[in-house]
Protein backbone atom coordinates (compact mmCIF):
# COMPACT_ATOMS: atom_id res chain seq x y z
CA UNK A 1 0.00 0.00 0.00
CA UNK A 2 1.53 3.58 -0.85
CA UNK A 3 0.75 5.52 1.88
CA UNK A 4 2.93 8.40 3.93
CA UNK A 5 4.67 6.34 7.43
CA UNK A 6 2.63 7.41 9.66
CA UNK A 7 3.20 7.31 14.00
CA UNK A 8 0.83 6.23 16.05
CA UNK A 9 1.01 6.43 20.29
CA UNK A 10 -0.62 4.64 23.04
CA UNK A 11 -1.14 4.64 26.50
CA UNK A 12 -2.56 1.88 28.21
CA UNK A 13 -4.56 2.09 31.59
CA UNK A 14 -5.97 -0.96 33.38
CA UNK A 15 -5.02 -4.96 33.63
CA UNK A 16 -2.67 -6.66 31.23
CA UNK A 17 -6.08 -7.84 29.03
CA UNK A 18 -5.69 -4.39 27.90
CA UNK A 19 -1.89 -4.24 27.55
CA UNK A 20 -2.84 -7.17 25.22
CA UNK A 21 -4.90 -5.42 22.87
CA UNK A 22 -3.03 -2.52 23.34
CA UNK A 23 0.09 -4.97 21.30
CA UNK A 24 -2.97 -6.28 19.04
CA UNK A 25 -3.95 -2.83 17.77
CA UNK A 26 -0.30 -1.67 17.46
CA UNK A 27 0.03 -4.70 15.05
CA UNK A 28 -2.84 -3.95 12.95
CA UNK A 29 -2.28 -0.13 12.67
CA UNK A 30 1.06 -1.67 11.33
CA UNK A 31 -0.84 -2.63 8.25
CA UNK A 32 -1.93 0.44 7.48
CA UNK A 33 1.75 2.24 7.71
CA UNK A 34 1.59 3.14 11.17
CA UNK A 35 4.59 2.84 13.66
CA UNK A 36 4.91 3.09 16.97
CA UNK A 37 6.16 6.07 18.87
CA UNK A 38 6.90 6.96 22.71
CA UNK A 39 6.43 10.63 22.09
CA UNK A 40 2.72 11.93 21.83
CA UNK A 41 3.63 15.26 20.37
CA UNK A 42 4.83 13.51 17.22
CA UNK A 43 1.83 11.29 16.91
CA UNK A 44 -1.05 11.19 14.15
CA UNK A 45 -3.23 9.22 15.67
CA UNK A 46 -3.08 8.59 19.64
CA UNK A 47 -4.64 6.31 21.22
CA UNK A 48 -6.40 5.53 25.02
CA UNK A 49 -6.84 2.37 25.60
CA UNK A 50 -9.20 2.79 28.83
CA UNK A 51 -9.70 1.30 32.21
CA UNK A 52 -13.29 1.81 34.05
CA UNK A 53 -12.83 -0.92 36.73
CA UNK A 54 -12.94 1.63 39.89
CA UNK A 55 -14.12 5.43 38.87
CA UNK A 56 -10.41 6.53 39.44
CA UNK A 57 -9.60 5.08 36.44
CA UNK A 58 -12.37 7.27 34.60
CA UNK A 59 -10.68 10.12 35.92
CA UNK A 60 -7.45 9.51 34.59
CA UNK A 61 -9.16 9.28 31.32
CA UNK A 62 -10.83 12.54 30.95
CA UNK A 63 -7.56 13.73 32.27
CA UNK A 64 -5.45 12.39 29.49
CA UNK A 65 -7.98 13.39 26.89
CA UNK A 66 -8.12 17.11 28.49
CA UNK A 67 -4.57 17.14 28.47
CA UNK A 68 -4.22 15.75 25.12
CA UNK A 69 -5.99 17.77 22.88
CA UNK A 70 -4.50 20.95 24.07
CA UNK A 71 -1.01 19.40 23.35
CA UNK A 72 -1.94 17.43 19.95
CA UNK A 73 0.46 17.79 16.75
CA UNK A 74 -1.64 19.88 14.10
CA UNK A 75 -4.58 17.84 12.81
CA UNK A 76 -3.82 14.62 14.31
CA UNK A 77 -6.08 11.94 15.46
CA UNK A 78 -7.36 10.72 18.69
CA UNK A 79 -9.17 7.60 19.60
CA UNK A 80 -10.60 5.78 22.66
CA UNK A 81 -10.58 2.24 22.57
CA UNK A 82 -11.07 -0.03 26.02
CA UNK A 83 -13.48 -0.70 28.48
CA UNK A 84 -14.57 2.68 29.09
CA UNK A 85 -15.68 2.69 25.55
CA UNK A 86 -17.19 -0.51 25.74
CA UNK A 87 -19.13 0.73 28.60
CA UNK A 88 -20.80 3.42 27.52
CA UNK A 89 -21.07 2.95 23.93
CA UNK A 90 -21.30 5.29 21.11
CA UNK A 91 -22.65 8.28 22.94
CA UNK A 92 -19.24 8.76 25.01
CA UNK A 93 -18.02 10.02 21.20
CA UNK A 94 -20.41 13.00 21.79
CA UNK A 95 -19.44 13.36 25.68
CA UNK A 96 -15.81 13.38 24.64
CA UNK A 97 -16.16 15.99 21.71
CA UNK A 98 -12.29 15.86 20.95
CA UNK A 99 -11.97 12.10 20.09
CA UNK A 100 -12.45 11.23 16.78
CA UNK A 101 -12.35 7.46 16.94
CA UNK A 102 -13.92 5.21 19.71
CA UNK A 103 -13.85 1.43 19.66
CA UNK A 104 -15.05 -1.00 21.87
CA UNK A 105 -13.24 -4.23 23.23
CA UNK A 106 -14.96 -6.54 20.94
CA UNK A 107 -14.12 -5.16 17.70
CA UNK A 108 -10.76 -4.23 17.89
CA UNK A 109 -9.98 -6.18 14.48
CA UNK A 110 -11.77 -3.10 13.05
CA UNK A 111 -9.49 -0.30 14.48
CA UNK A 112 -7.15 -0.10 10.77
CA UNK A 113 -10.56 0.29 9.26
CA UNK A 114 -12.09 3.29 11.39
CA UNK A 115 -8.69 4.84 11.48
CA UNK A 116 -8.75 5.08 7.10
CA UNK A 117 -12.37 6.02 7.73
CA UNK A 118 -11.30 9.12 10.24
CA UNK A 119 -8.38 10.01 7.96
CA UNK A 120 -11.16 10.73 4.59
CA UNK A 121 -13.28 12.49 6.84
CA UNK A 122 -10.46 14.88 8.04
CA UNK A 123 -8.76 15.01 4.62
CA UNK A 124 -12.65 16.01 3.39
CA UNK A 125 -13.05 18.51 6.38
CA UNK A 126 -9.78 20.18 5.13
CA UNK A 127 -10.88 20.03 1.45
CA UNK A 128 -13.84 21.63 2.47
CA UNK A 129 -13.97 24.53 4.86
CA UNK A 130 -10.59 25.35 6.81
CA UNK A 131 -7.42 27.02 6.48
CA UNK A 132 -4.37 26.08 7.82
CA UNK A 133 -4.99 28.49 10.74
CA UNK A 134 -7.68 26.89 11.85
CA UNK A 135 -6.49 23.51 11.62
CA UNK A 136 -3.85 24.45 14.01
CA UNK A 137 -6.83 25.63 16.63
CA UNK A 138 -8.66 22.82 16.02
CA UNK A 139 -11.39 24.99 14.80
CA UNK A 140 -13.44 22.89 12.20
CA UNK A 141 -15.47 19.87 12.15
CA UNK A 142 -13.25 16.78 13.93
CA UNK A 143 -14.50 13.53 12.06
CA UNK A 144 -16.35 11.15 14.02
CA UNK A 145 -15.71 7.89 13.54
CA UNK A 146 -17.64 5.64 16.40
CA UNK A 147 -17.86 1.32 16.03
CA UNK A 148 -19.14 -1.03 19.51
CA UNK A 149 -20.00 -4.43 19.35
CA UNK A 150 -22.50 -5.52 21.44
CA UNK A 151 -20.27 -9.16 21.78
CA UNK A 152 -17.02 -10.66 20.59
CA UNK A 153 -17.54 -12.48 16.80
CA UNK A 154 -18.41 -16.14 16.82
CA UNK A 155 -14.68 -16.50 15.17
CA UNK A 156 -12.23 -14.15 16.86
CA UNK A 157 -10.53 -12.71 14.33
CA UNK A 158 -6.65 -13.82 14.84
CA UNK A 159 -4.73 -10.81 14.85
CA UNK A 160 -1.13 -9.40 14.39
CA UNK A 161 0.78 -8.86 17.04
CA UNK A 162 3.28 -5.91 17.95
CA UNK A 163 5.24 -7.33 21.33
CA UNK A 164 6.46 -4.67 23.64
CA UNK A 165 8.58 -7.06 25.55
CA UNK A 166 10.67 -9.10 24.04
CA UNK A 167 11.60 -11.90 26.45
CA UNK A 168 8.46 -12.80 27.66
CA UNK A 169 5.19 -12.39 26.33
CA UNK A 170 1.29 -12.08 27.25
CA UNK A 171 -1.13 -14.74 25.66
CA UNK A 172 -4.94 -14.40 25.78
CA UNK A 173 -6.04 -17.80 26.33
CA UNK A 174 -9.70 -16.66 27.55
CA UNK A 175 -11.65 -13.78 26.86
CA UNK A 176 -14.53 -12.45 29.03
CA UNK A 177 -16.03 -13.75 32.26
CA UNK A 178 -19.16 -15.78 33.07
CA UNK A 179 -19.69 -14.47 36.71
CA UNK A 180 -21.48 -11.60 37.77
CA UNK A 181 -19.79 -10.40 40.70
CA UNK A 182 -21.85 -7.45 42.23
CA UNK A 183 -19.37 -4.73 41.87
CA UNK A 184 -18.10 -5.76 39.19
CA UNK A 185 -18.12 -3.93 35.21
CA UNK A 186 -15.70 -6.48 33.50
CA UNK A 187 -18.88 -8.64 32.12
CA UNK A 188 -20.20 -5.49 30.80
CA UNK A 189 -17.03 -4.81 29.07
CA UNK A 190 -15.80 -7.99 27.87
CA UNK A 191 -18.93 -10.05 27.63
CA UNK A 192 -19.05 -13.78 28.43
CA UNK A 193 -16.70 -15.97 28.54
CA UNK A 194 -14.86 -17.40 25.63
CA UNK A 195 -11.99 -19.78 25.18
CA UNK A 196 -9.09 -19.78 22.30
CA UNK A 197 -8.65 -23.30 20.99
CA UNK A 198 -5.74 -25.13 22.64
CA UNK A 199 -3.94 -25.32 18.88
CA UNK A 200 -4.14 -21.46 18.24
CA UNK A 201 -2.66 -20.76 21.38
CA UNK A 202 -0.26 -23.20 20.91
CA UNK A 203 0.34 -21.94 17.68
CA UNK A 204 1.01 -18.72 19.02
CA UNK A 205 3.36 -20.01 21.90
CA UNK A 206 5.65 -21.73 19.08
CA UNK A 207 5.72 -18.94 17.11
CA UNK A 208 7.15 -17.11 19.90
CA UNK A 209 9.39 -19.17 20.80
CA UNK A 210 11.06 -19.68 17.25
CA UNK A 211 11.47 -15.83 18.00
CA UNK A 212 13.31 -16.56 21.00
CA UNK A 213 10.60 -15.51 23.99
CA UNK A 214 11.29 -17.50 26.84
CA UNK A 215 8.54 -16.94 29.11
CA UNK A 216 4.86 -17.00 28.32
CA UNK A 217 2.08 -15.68 30.74
CA UNK A 218 -1.14 -16.86 29.96
CA UNK A 219 -4.29 -14.40 30.30
CA UNK A 220 -7.28 -14.50 31.43
CA UNK A 221 -10.21 -12.84 33.79
CA UNK A 222 -10.70 -16.19 34.93
CA UNK A 223 -8.07 -18.11 33.64
CA UNK A 224 -9.44 -21.61 35.78
CA UNK A 225 -12.36 -20.95 33.72
CA UNK A 226 -10.32 -22.09 30.63
CA UNK A 227 -11.80 -24.80 28.66
CA UNK A 228 -15.35 -24.98 30.67
CA UNK A 229 -16.94 -24.03 27.42
CA UNK A 230 -14.64 -25.76 24.75
CA UNK A 231 -14.46 -29.41 26.44
CA UNK A 232 -10.79 -28.82 27.93
CA UNK A 233 -8.85 -27.11 31.09
CA UNK A 234 -6.48 -25.12 32.19
CA UNK A 235 -4.18 -28.48 33.38
CA UNK A 236 -5.11 -29.91 29.73
CA UNK A 237 -3.76 -26.91 27.93
CA UNK A 238 -0.63 -26.01 30.45
CA UNK A 239 0.60 -29.74 29.68
CA UNK A 240 0.45 -28.63 26.01
CA UNK A 241 1.99 -25.71 26.53
CA UNK A 242 4.65 -27.28 28.78
CA UNK A 243 5.94 -29.47 25.60
CA UNK A 244 7.01 -26.48 23.41
CA UNK A 245 10.24 -26.26 23.19
CA UNK A 246 12.52 -22.92 24.15
CA UNK A 247 9.62 -21.82 26.07
CA UNK A 248 11.19 -22.06 29.70
CA UNK A 249 8.93 -20.50 32.05
CA UNK A 250 4.77 -20.62 32.29
CA UNK A 251 2.83 -18.22 34.38
CA UNK A 252 -0.95 -18.00 34.02
CA UNK A 253 -3.29 -15.05 35.86
CA UNK A 254 -5.92 -14.65 36.86
CA UNK A 255 -7.40 -17.42 38.92
CA UNK A 256 -10.88 -17.55 40.19
CA UNK A 257 -11.30 -19.57 43.82
CA UNK A 258 -14.27 -20.95 42.58
CA UNK A 259 -12.90 -22.86 39.17
CA UNK A 260 -9.59 -23.34 40.37
CA UNK A 261 -9.14 -27.16 40.72
CA UNK A 262 -6.86 -29.40 42.63
CA UNK A 263 -5.86 -31.42 39.32
CA UNK A 264 -4.42 -27.91 38.03
CA UNK A 265 -2.54 -27.50 41.48
CA UNK A 266 -1.06 -30.62 40.53
CA UNK A 267 -0.49 -30.20 37.31
CA UNK A 268 1.38 -26.75 38.53
CA UNK A 269 3.51 -29.10 41.09
CA UNK A 270 4.49 -31.27 38.66
CA UNK A 271 5.80 -29.90 35.57
CA UNK A 272 8.80 -28.13 36.34
CA UNK A 273 8.59 -24.94 33.76
CA UNK A 274 5.32 -23.54 35.35
CA UNK A 275 6.16 -20.95 37.62
CA UNK A 276 5.17 -21.76 41.45
CA UNK A 277 2.88 -19.00 41.28
CA UNK A 278 -0.83 -18.30 42.11
CA UNK A 279 -2.73 -15.20 41.63
CA UNK A 280 -5.85 -15.76 43.59
CA UNK A 281 -8.12 -12.91 44.42
CA UNK A 282 -9.78 -13.46 47.91
CA UNK A 283 -11.71 -9.56 47.55
CA UNK A 284 -12.63 -10.37 50.99
CA UNK A 285 -12.17 -12.92 54.13
CA UNK A 286 -15.87 -12.43 55.33
CA UNK A 287 -18.31 -15.45 54.08
CA UNK A 288 -21.03 -12.73 54.20
CA UNK A 289 -19.59 -10.06 52.65
CA UNK A 290 -18.24 -12.52 49.64
CA UNK A 291 -22.02 -13.93 49.41
CA UNK A 292 -23.28 -10.19 48.96
CA UNK A 293 -20.65 -9.62 46.43
CA UNK A 294 -21.89 -13.50 44.58
CA UNK A 295 -18.39 -14.48 44.65
CA UNK A 296 -19.23 -18.41 45.37
CA UNK A 297 -16.95 -19.49 47.21
CA UNK A 298 -16.62 -18.71 50.83
CA UNK A 299 -13.26 -18.11 53.29
CA UNK A 300 -12.99 -22.31 54.31
CA UNK A 301 -12.83 -23.03 50.36
CA UNK A 302 -10.29 -20.32 49.90
CA UNK A 303 -8.50 -21.84 52.44
CA UNK A 304 -8.47 -25.35 51.53
CA UNK A 305 -7.01 -24.39 47.77
CA UNK A 306 -3.94 -22.37 49.84
CA UNK A 307 -3.51 -25.39 51.59
CA UNK A 308 -2.73 -27.41 49.27
CA UNK A 309 -0.68 -25.15 47.31
CA UNK A 310 1.56 -24.94 49.89
CA UNK A 311 1.56 -28.80 50.54
CA UNK A 312 2.40 -29.62 46.97
CA UNK A 313 4.69 -26.50 46.86
CA UNK A 314 6.06 -24.89 49.85
CA UNK A 315 7.53 -22.44 48.61
CA UNK A 316 4.97 -21.28 46.30
CA UNK A 317 4.07 -17.60 45.96
CA UNK A 318 0.63 -16.47 46.62
CA UNK A 319 -1.15 -13.32 45.29
CA UNK A 320 -4.37 -11.99 46.10
CA UNK A 321 -6.62 -8.63 45.66
CA UNK A 322 -8.98 -7.19 48.29
CA UNK A 323 -11.70 -4.87 47.93
CA UNK A 324 -12.18 -2.39 50.93
CA UNK A 325 -15.50 -0.98 52.48
CA UNK A 326 -17.81 -3.13 50.11
CA UNK A 327 -21.43 -1.73 50.94
CA UNK A 328 -22.42 -2.27 54.35
CA UNK A 329 -19.59 -3.89 54.94
CA UNK A 330 -18.95 -3.71 59.32
CA UNK A 331 -16.10 -3.18 61.16
CA UNK A 332 -16.19 -6.99 62.14
CA UNK A 333 -16.56 -7.88 58.60
CA UNK A 334 -13.64 -5.92 57.70
CA UNK A 335 -11.43 -7.29 60.54
CA UNK A 336 -12.10 -11.00 59.39
CA UNK A 337 -10.91 -9.43 56.33
CA UNK A 338 -7.63 -8.80 57.82
CA UNK A 339 -7.50 -12.33 59.82
CA UNK A 340 -7.78 -13.75 56.44
CA UNK A 341 -4.88 -11.64 54.68
CA UNK A 342 -2.47 -12.65 57.99
CA UNK A 343 -3.56 -16.39 57.64
CA UNK A 344 -3.21 -16.41 54.06
CA UNK A 345 0.27 -14.87 54.21
CA UNK A 346 0.29 -13.31 50.54
CA UNK A 347 3.82 -12.28 49.40
CA UNK A 348 1.71 -9.63 47.64
CA UNK A 349 -2.02 -8.21 47.97
CA UNK A 350 -3.52 -5.75 45.90
CA UNK A 351 -6.25 -3.79 48.02
CA UNK A 352 -8.37 -0.71 46.83
CA UNK A 353 -11.49 0.95 48.40
CA UNK A 354 -14.89 -0.19 46.89
CA UNK A 355 -16.09 2.18 43.99
CA UNK A 356 -20.18 1.77 42.66
CA UNK A 357 -19.71 1.06 38.79
CA UNK A 358 -22.36 1.67 36.61
CA UNK A 359 -24.84 -0.97 35.50
CA UNK A 360 -23.70 -3.32 38.73
CA UNK A 361 -26.41 -4.43 41.70
CA UNK A 362 -24.07 -3.31 43.93
CA UNK A 363 -23.95 0.62 43.49
CA UNK A 364 -27.77 0.67 43.70
CA UNK A 365 -27.21 -0.59 47.53
CA UNK A 366 -27.38 1.63 50.88
CA UNK A 367 -23.46 2.20 52.18
CA UNK A 368 -23.53 3.86 55.51
CA UNK A 369 -20.17 3.21 55.65
CA UNK A 370 -18.58 6.96 55.35
CA UNK A 371 -15.61 7.34 53.17
CA UNK A 372 -12.86 8.33 55.89
CA UNK A 373 -14.13 4.92 57.68
CA UNK A 374 -13.16 3.49 54.71
CA UNK A 375 -10.28 5.75 54.13
CA UNK A 376 -8.91 4.29 57.56
CA UNK A 377 -9.43 0.87 57.10
CA UNK A 378 -7.26 0.52 53.61
CA UNK A 379 -4.75 2.08 55.47
CA UNK A 380 -4.89 -0.48 58.12
CA UNK A 381 -5.25 -3.33 55.43
CA UNK A 382 -2.34 -2.02 53.75
CA UNK A 383 -0.08 -1.85 56.44
CA UNK A 384 -0.53 -5.05 57.48
CA UNK A 385 -0.26 -6.44 53.94
CA UNK A 386 3.35 -4.41 53.86
CA UNK A 387 4.39 -6.12 57.04
CA UNK A 388 3.68 -9.62 56.03
CA UNK A 389 5.08 -9.14 52.81
CA UNK A 390 7.98 -8.07 53.84
CA UNK A 391 8.40 -11.13 56.10
CA UNK A 392 7.66 -13.49 53.38
CA UNK A 393 10.25 -11.45 51.48
CA UNK A 394 12.65 -12.93 53.49
CA UNK A 395 12.82 -16.14 52.43
CA UNK A 396 14.91 -15.17 49.38
CA UNK A 397 17.50 -14.07 51.30
CA UNK A 398 20.75 -15.30 50.38
CA UNK A 399 19.41 -17.79 47.89
CA UNK A 400 20.44 -18.24 44.30
CA UNK A 401 17.28 -17.59 41.90
CA UNK A 402 17.28 -17.89 38.23
CA UNK A 403 16.11 -14.03 37.13
CA UNK A 404 14.95 -13.94 33.47
CA UNK A 405 17.08 -10.08 32.68
CA UNK A 406 14.19 -8.19 31.13
CA UNK A 407 16.08 -5.12 30.68
CA UNK A 408 17.52 -1.66 32.62
CA UNK A 409 15.89 -0.72 35.91
CA UNK A 410 13.46 2.37 34.79
CA UNK A 411 14.29 3.83 38.42
CA UNK A 412 17.85 3.02 38.37
CA UNK A 413 18.92 2.44 34.56
CA UNK A 414 22.67 1.46 36.32
CA UNK A 415 20.85 -1.53 37.40
CA UNK A 416 19.25 -4.38 35.68
CA UNK A 417 15.59 -5.80 35.83
CA UNK A 418 13.74 -8.77 36.34
CA UNK A 419 11.64 -11.77 37.88
CA UNK A 420 13.07 -14.90 39.54
CA UNK A 421 10.10 -18.04 38.72
CA UNK A 422 8.14 -16.81 41.65
CA UNK A 423 7.48 -13.79 39.97
CA UNK A 424 8.80 -11.52 42.07
CA UNK A 425 11.21 -7.60 41.00
CA UNK A 426 14.39 -8.82 41.06
CA UNK A 427 16.78 -5.57 40.61
CA UNK A 428 20.65 -6.58 39.71
CA UNK A 429 23.85 -4.30 40.45
CA UNK A 430 25.83 -4.76 37.39
CA UNK A 431 28.08 -2.30 35.32
CA UNK A 432 26.30 -0.48 32.53
CA UNK A 433 29.15 -1.70 29.96
CA UNK A 434 28.08 -5.67 30.47
CA UNK A 435 24.24 -4.69 30.73
CA UNK A 436 24.22 -6.16 27.04
CA UNK A 437 25.38 -9.06 27.64
CA UNK A 438 22.99 -10.31 30.08
CA UNK A 439 19.27 -8.78 28.68
CA UNK A 440 16.96 -11.47 27.59
CA UNK A 441 18.76 -14.35 29.29
CA UNK A 442 18.18 -16.82 32.57
CA UNK A 443 20.78 -15.80 35.16
CA UNK A 444 21.73 -16.98 38.32
CA UNK A 445 21.48 -14.26 41.39
CA UNK A 446 22.51 -13.98 45.14
CA UNK A 447 19.81 -12.43 46.81
CA UNK A 448 21.33 -9.71 48.78
CA UNK A 449 18.03 -7.46 49.89
CA UNK A 450 14.85 -8.62 50.17
CA UNK A 451 11.66 -5.66 51.00
CA UNK A 452 8.44 -6.13 50.80
CA UNK A 453 7.87 -5.79 46.56
CA UNK A 454 11.04 -6.00 45.31
CA UNK A 455 14.52 -8.24 45.89
CA UNK A 456 18.02 -6.75 45.12
CA UNK A 457 20.98 -9.34 44.13
CA UNK A 458 24.35 -9.93 42.24
CA UNK A 459 25.06 -12.31 39.04
CA UNK A 460 26.48 -15.27 40.24
CA UNK A 461 27.56 -17.15 37.71
CA UNK A 462 28.86 -14.70 34.62
CA UNK A 463 29.53 -17.38 32.47
CA UNK A 464 25.86 -18.98 32.24
CA UNK A 465 24.92 -15.30 31.43
CA UNK A 466 26.93 -15.60 28.87
CA UNK A 467 26.13 -18.39 26.74
N1 LIG B 1 -11.23 -11.46 37.48
C1 LIG B 1 -10.53 -11.16 38.65
C2 LIG B 1 -10.29 -9.68 38.89
C3 LIG B 1 -10.87 -8.67 38.03
S1 LIG B 1 -10.72 -7.00 38.33
C4 LIG B 1 -11.25 -11.75 39.84
O1 LIG B 1 -12.30 -12.31 39.71
O2 LIG B 1 -10.77 -11.62 40.93
C5 LIG B 1 -9.23 -6.74 39.23
C6 LIG B 1 -9.45 -6.31 40.66
O3 LIG B 1 -10.07 -5.05 40.74
C7 LIG B 1 -10.38 -7.22 41.44
O4 LIG B 1 -9.73 -8.35 41.90
C8 LIG B 1 -10.90 -6.34 42.52
O5 LIG B 1 -10.12 -6.49 43.70
C9 LIG B 1 -10.79 -4.95 41.95
N2 LIG B 1 -12.12 -4.40 41.68
C10 LIG B 1 -13.01 -4.84 40.77
N3 LIG B 1 -14.13 -4.09 40.80
C11 LIG B 1 -13.95 -3.16 41.78
C12 LIG B 1 -14.75 -2.11 42.31
N4 LIG B 1 -15.97 -1.87 41.86
N5 LIG B 1 -14.22 -1.35 43.31
C13 LIG B 1 -12.98 -1.59 43.78
N6 LIG B 1 -12.18 -2.56 43.32
C14 LIG B 1 -12.66 -3.35 42.32
FE1 LIG C 1 -15.31 -9.39 37.66
FE2 LIG C 1 -16.04 -11.38 39.18
FE3 LIG C 1 -15.60 -11.80 36.59
FE4 LIG C 1 -13.56 -11.31 38.22
S1 LIG C 1 -14.91 -13.08 38.31
S2 LIG C 1 -13.93 -10.38 36.22
S3 LIG C 1 -14.43 -9.87 39.67
S4 LIG C 1 -17.24 -10.58 37.47
FE1 LIG D 1 -9.93 -2.38 33.51
FE2 LIG D 1 -11.12 -3.57 31.56
FE3 LIG D 1 -9.03 -4.69 32.68
S1 LIG D 1 -12.11 -2.54 33.22
S2 LIG D 1 -9.10 -3.95 34.78
S3 LIG D 1 -9.03 -2.82 31.56
S4 LIG D 1 -10.80 -5.74 31.83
Amino acid sequence: MLREKKKVFIETLGCQMNMADTERMLGLLEEIEYYPTEKFEEADLSILNTCSIREHAVDKMRSYIGSWDKTRKPGSLIALSGCVAQQEGKKLIHDVRTVDILLGTHNIHRLPDLVLEAENQHQEAIANNIEGAELNRGLYKRPQVAEIWESLPEDIPETPIFRKTKYYAWVNIIYGCNYRCTYCIVPKTRGDQRSRPINEIKKEIEQLASEGYKEVILLGQNVDGYGLDIGTSLAKLLEEVHEVDGIERIKFLTSHPCDMSFELIETVARLPKISKYFHIPIQAGDNEVLKRMARRYTYERYMELINYIRKLMPDASITGDVIVGFPGETHEQFMNTVKAVQEIKYDACNTAVYSPRPYTPAATWDDPVSAEEKNERIRFLNAVVTEIAEKQSQRYLGRIEQVLIEGRSTRNPARLTGRISNNKTTNIDCDPAHHDNYIGKFCDVEITQAKAWALRGKLKDSSSAMS
